[in-house]
């Protein structure tokens, strides 16, 4: 179906009238604190349909069901120890926690008919209104088209999506700017499956993770593939400095005098800063339509783990990288 996109204010009004679209079973792109997600109901199987359908996703890679509380989202999940103290120390925040599933409503397309699901309570305040109001868990995979960077403004979803779903809500820009954590529970080992808005540090103050090296061999996550978080524009990683015909996305301050097109993930080096504008700088340098974008090295630390993994990912496949 066409439509005509529009973006709406967050105000009570537009809240009502979302509440009421996605009850109905539509698809909407929402504001969350790590990237905006395409969201709708999780137990409507044409709504979860279209939602891989407008994205253009495999159908194999599922969804995360995200929940106005920790109490409902625990519910639908075979929890133990770990899940109970992750989601106390995490919950409403950037975190998702993988576990066998128990509820029946979920729409088995949502979980791709796999006996595990992905849950989260997201922590930014219009998506928790909407999720309270509504009363019914909601899935929503970023609001990206399908290996595309994702969004983290309502604008960008626009950019993504105008044409395919009937209503943004303008949230702001996200918070965070990198997708949640994901770790698995499924198994007595803890993984980090995706790196994300909470670092392994503040994880393993909670919990013993497995060192997971052998992550990119096994099947541990669908959507977990070596291409994803694209640009147009072909991307060169761990760069020190730009090539004459590339734009500079710099981490730290851009040398005085700089002639090219360039910005920076951040003057000060804070990784904070850094993951906020990741995307949006990467959508902002494809736009100039360059020969190349040239990334300055960031530390793989901290939130710098998830930045580089989505980078490297970015760069994937790019003849100017080594893999
Ligand atoms: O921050 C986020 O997590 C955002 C916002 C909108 O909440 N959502 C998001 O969704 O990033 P998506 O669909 O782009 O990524 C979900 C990831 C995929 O890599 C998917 O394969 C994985 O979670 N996933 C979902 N269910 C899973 C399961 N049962 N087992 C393993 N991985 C799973
Ligand atoms: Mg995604």
């Amino acid at each position: 179906m066409k439509f005509k996109t529009v973006i709406k204010k967050n105000n009570i009004k537009n809240i009502s009238e979302i509440v009421a679209r996605l009850k109905a079973g539509e698809a909407i792109g929402l504001p969350t604190e790590t990237v905006y997600g395409l969201a709708g109901r999780y137990d409507n199987k044409d709504t979860i349909e279209n939602i891989y359908k407008i994205k253009n996703r495999p159908k194999s890679n599922p969804l995360i069901i995200h929940y106005s509380n920790i109490n409902n989202a625990l519910d639908d999940i075979y929890f133990d120890s770990r899940a109970l103290e992750l989601a106390k120390k995490f919950w409403p925040g950037p975190l998702t926690l993988v576990a066998k599933v128990k509820n029946k409503h979920i729409c088995k397309a949502a979980i791709s008919k796999m006996n595990t699901i992905a849950i989260r309570v997201p922590s930014n305040i219009i998506f928790l209104n909407i999720l309270s109001k509504l009363k019914i868990p909601l899935a929503a995979p970023s609001a990206n088209r399908y290996g595309k960077i994702s969004p983290t403004s309502a604008n960008d979803v626009y950019e993504e999506l105008n044409g395919k779903i009937p209503v943004i809500l303008d949230g702001g820009n996200s918070l965070i700017g990198l997708e949640s954590t994901v770790i698995d529970l499924t198994e007595k080992k803890t993984k980090i499956i995706r790196h994300g808005g909470i670092n392994k540090k503040e994880l393993t103050k909670i919990i013993p993770l497995y060192n997971n090296k052998e992550r990119l061999k096994v099947f541990i996550s669908p959507g977990l593939s070596n291409s994803h978080y694209k640009p147009d524009t072909s991307l060169r990683i761990n760069a020190l400095k730009p090539r004459k015909d590339e734009a500079w996305l710099a981490f730290g301050p851009i040398p005085k005098g700089f002639k090219g097109i360039a910005v920076t993930l951040s003057k000060k080096k804070c990784l904070k800063e850094c993951a906020k504008n990741l995307y949006k700088m990467l959508r902002y340098l494809d736009k100039k339509k360059c020969n190349g974008i040239a990334v300055q090295r960031i530390p793989k630390l901290g939130l710098g783990i998830a930045i580089n993994d989505r980078l490297r990912r970015a760069a994937f496949n790019d003849k100017t990288n080594v893999k």
